[in-house]
């Protein structure tokens, strides 16, 4: 199933229906291509207003962690895709769903349950699919944290909650004096409070990137693995700071980076946008992670493809055909609340957009915070180094005020 090839009328028995499992700021894109398709679309979230609930056809608030009231709304809406934009879901309910063919899951249950813990998908990547990545060794105390570092992985490494996402939790170590303290921070800052950790070698790349993959049924009538053009990106803290598009890459890298692109999604299955991480040094490249899902760094799309990396997703899940083509290069800048309140405005704007090639995402959070991303300015230019230049001054020219 799943080849729609045929859409229906919102809000009528004939409807196409999507539930959104998470509204941010990229589900928000996802929503308006599924709607400018012709579907029916239905956003769920933790809170009130979030930016896709505010062009989704409705919406609820629910604490997707919870099986059971999951279980119960994807009853009561009978959406006929379920697509998970954030990791914290309660994903062993997800399963269930696909199984009782309640509705479909994008890209697939297993996906969603693999990717939410860095262990499920670390293990597959390495130990199954012998996909090189860092080394590294899961522990459950300070003491195993200890000994993973001394028995092999050593300094400098870095230490992650294995539920975590956004930098959150996560350090890295130099010196013995690092450990305790990278323990006692993952434990605050993991996803469902305490617990397990990954250690992993430090990897002294020269870039990183995301491969954006896509499983979209081609030509053949059968799913097929396209591919974008490579992205590169800043991280700060484990949150992406600038990202850009095309990312100049040796012919090896770029063979290997999608190789390993293609064997990652190929097992996770199912249609839908991957975003897989990987770092590079010269010609050598290492499997970092994967969301089956649009990336953040993948904002840079609604500038310089001719689909956008949520218009390939709506495409792919919705069983049409995708075209992955670069139209010009560009970047992408975030723009952060650097304010603690609800209900901030935004100026500068007009300024912003009088940089030449540029336009704005405001994503319309309810709440800023001082490191939450508010939105995000993206540019074109001859080269991504113009284009960088560019979306950097407009981002910088937004600026968040107390009203
Ligand atoms: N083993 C490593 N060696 C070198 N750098 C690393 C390593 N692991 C993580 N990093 C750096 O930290 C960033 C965030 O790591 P990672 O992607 O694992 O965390 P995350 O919390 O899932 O972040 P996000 O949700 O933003 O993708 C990476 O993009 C990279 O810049
Ligand atoms: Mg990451």
């Amino acid at each position: 199933m799943g080849i729609m090839n045929r859409i229906g009328t919102p809000l009528s028995p004939s409807a196409t229906r999507v539930m959104l499992l998470g509204c941010g700021e990229l589900g928000k894109e996802v929503i308006i291509a599924l709607q400018r398709l012709g579907c029916e679309v239905i956003g769920v979230d933790r809170y009130a207003d979030a930016p896709g609930m505010q062009v989704a056809h409705r919406s609820h608030v629910v604490t997707m962690t919870d099986g059971a009231a999951l279980r119960a709304l994807i009853e009561q809406e009978r959406p006929h895709l379920v697509v998970p934009e954030i990791e914290a879901i309660a994903t062993a309910m997800l399963v269930e769903i696909e199984q009782a063919k309640l509705a479909e899951v994008i890209p697939t249950a297993r996906a969603a349950q693999l990717t939410m813990n860095r262990e499920g998908i670390r293990r597959l990547a390495a130990e199954e699919l012998g996909l090189p990545t860092s080394p590294y060794q899961f522990a459950d105390s300070l003491a195993e944290l200890q000994a993973a570092i001394d028995d092999g992985i050593g300094f400098p490494c870095v230490v992650k909650p294995v539920m975590s996402s956004s930098g959150k939790g996560q350090s890295l170590l130099k010196t013995q004096a690092d450990v305790a303290k990278a323990w006692d921070y993952a434990q605050a800052g993991g996803r469902v409070g305490a617990g397990r950790v990954i250690v992993e070698g430090f990897i002294d790349f020269d870039y990183e990137i995301t491969q954006l993959t896509v499983r979209a049924v081609g030509a053949s009538g059968d799913v097929e693995t396209f591919f974008c053009e490579p992205i590169g990106h800043v991280q700060v803290n484990g949150d992406y700071v600038e990202s850009w598009q095309p990312m100049a890459m040796t012919p090896a890298a770029l063979q290997k980076s999608r190789d390993i692109a293609g064997a990652i999604t190929g097992n996770l299955g199912g249609r839908g946008i991957f975003g897989v991480e990987l770092f590079i040094k010269g010609d050598a490249v290492w499997f970092s992670e994967v969301s089956p899902r649009p990336h953040d760094t993948g904002l840079v799309t609604l500038a310089t493809q001719r689909l956008s990396e949520f218009e390939l997703h709506a495409r792919a899940i919705l069983g049409l055909p995708v075209d992955t083509s670069l139209r010009r290069p560009g970047a992408s800048a975030v723009i952060y609340g650097g304010l603690e309140e609800m209900g901030i405005a935004f100026e500068g704007v007009a300024h912003a957009l009088q940089v030449p090639e540029s336009d704005l995402r405001l994503f319309g959070k309810p709440e800023s915070f001082v490191k939450r991303r508010m939105g995000v300015a993206v540019a074109n230019g001859d080269t991504t180094d113009e284009a960088r230049q560019r979306a950097k001054l407009a981002a910088s020219r937004v600026r968040p005020v107390s009203v």
